[in-house]
């Protein structure tokens, strides 16, 4: 059980994150044109899209993802690994971030900024019960007593990375930009062919139809949960406890089956008053 490194008022996990690291990723790291970001709040569908995005580069073939660890295919900006792979790498790089707006690296805020950044959003409820269950067997927060505990850890933004409301807010008013896509997870669910057609126009990239294919098979929830590269089972060993799994249900809705009544009624109040500048359309779920 691990307590948070707290920097600029956000909680971050308590392996794997320093202070200077955090710092210097927001104020000296520069992202390149030529570079790719996967940006999410955590258990947004973070790993699926970064499996996507990797199978177009290599248009669709597996060898890459098959023998690669995710962090290091498209390395976490704000880690400790992931800084020092980065700050190495040369060409045009893939890389992640959950990172929230104030403490992103400054070169996004250059007008003439043309890294390509994907950005997914999910329903909260769900994202809140995907953590539940996977910091909950992980050594990398300190661990919810219960569902109830983390609820109410939630709706304060006491979890890795903040408020998802301040996240998702300050990261939505970008959508406008060129070099921003947003998708959400719903959407990805609902129609995961007509998501990749969508990522591969905005990254350039022309895909034939028996590409497209291999990419989804690749991509799909039974494909990354069977293999080791992606589904965190590599993942360092004092990290783990009680066999944390990244691939858990991969669906969309689950929080129906967790949330009482009070709960569901408290999340819709919360939602309403913190997302109220938002269209509703914006939000694909019921
Ligand atoms: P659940 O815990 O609800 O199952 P992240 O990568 O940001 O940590 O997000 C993890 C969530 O994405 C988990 O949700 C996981 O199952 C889901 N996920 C990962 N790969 C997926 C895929 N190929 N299809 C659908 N969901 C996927």
């Amino acid at each position: 059980m691990s307590d948070y490194i707290w920097f600029e008022g956000i909680p971050f996990p308590a392996i794997g994150y320093e202070k200077k690291i955090i710092e210097e990723s927001r104020d000296k790291f520069v992202i390149r044109d030529e570079d790719t970001v996967i940006l999410t709040y955590p258990k947004s569908g973070t790993n699926w899209l970064i499996e996507i995005v990797c199978l177009i580069q290599t248009k669709g073939n597996p060898k890459w993802i098959q023998s690669v660890p995710v962090w290091e295919r498209s390395p976490w900006i704000e880690t400790q690994n992931g800084y020092a792979m980065l700050i190495n790498k040369e060409g045009p790089c893939l890389m992640s971030s959950h990172l929230p707006i104030h403490l992103f690296p400054k070169s996004f805020f250059r007008s003439k900024a043309k890294f390509s950044v994907i950005y997914v959003f999910r329903n909260p409820r769900d994202v809140l019960v995907s953590g539940y269950f996977f910091w909950d067997k992980s050594n990398l927060i300190k661990m919810p007593e219960s569902l109830e505990t983390y609820f109410e850890w939630f709706l304060k933004g006491n979890v890795p990375y903040g408020s998802w409301f301040e996240h998702t807010c300050s990261w939505l008013s970008m959508r406008e930009r060129d070099n921003f896509l947003v998708l959400s997870y719903e959407d990805m669910k609902k129609s995961t062919r007509g998501t990749i057609e969508k990522i591969c126009d905005f990254l350039g990239r022309k895909l034939e139809p028996d590409e497209l294919d291999l990419v989804l098979k690749y991509s799909s929830f039974q494909a990354m949960k069977e293999k080791n590269v992606s589904n965190f089972s590599l993942i360092i060993k004092d990290v783990i406890i009680n066999g944390l799994a990244l691939m858990r249900k991969g669906v969309a809705g689950d929080w129906k089956n967790h949330f009482t009544v009070a709960q569901a009624e408290t999340f819709d109040k919360v939602f309403q008053e913190k997302m109220a500048g938002f269209p509703p359309g914006l939000f694909p779920w019921k």
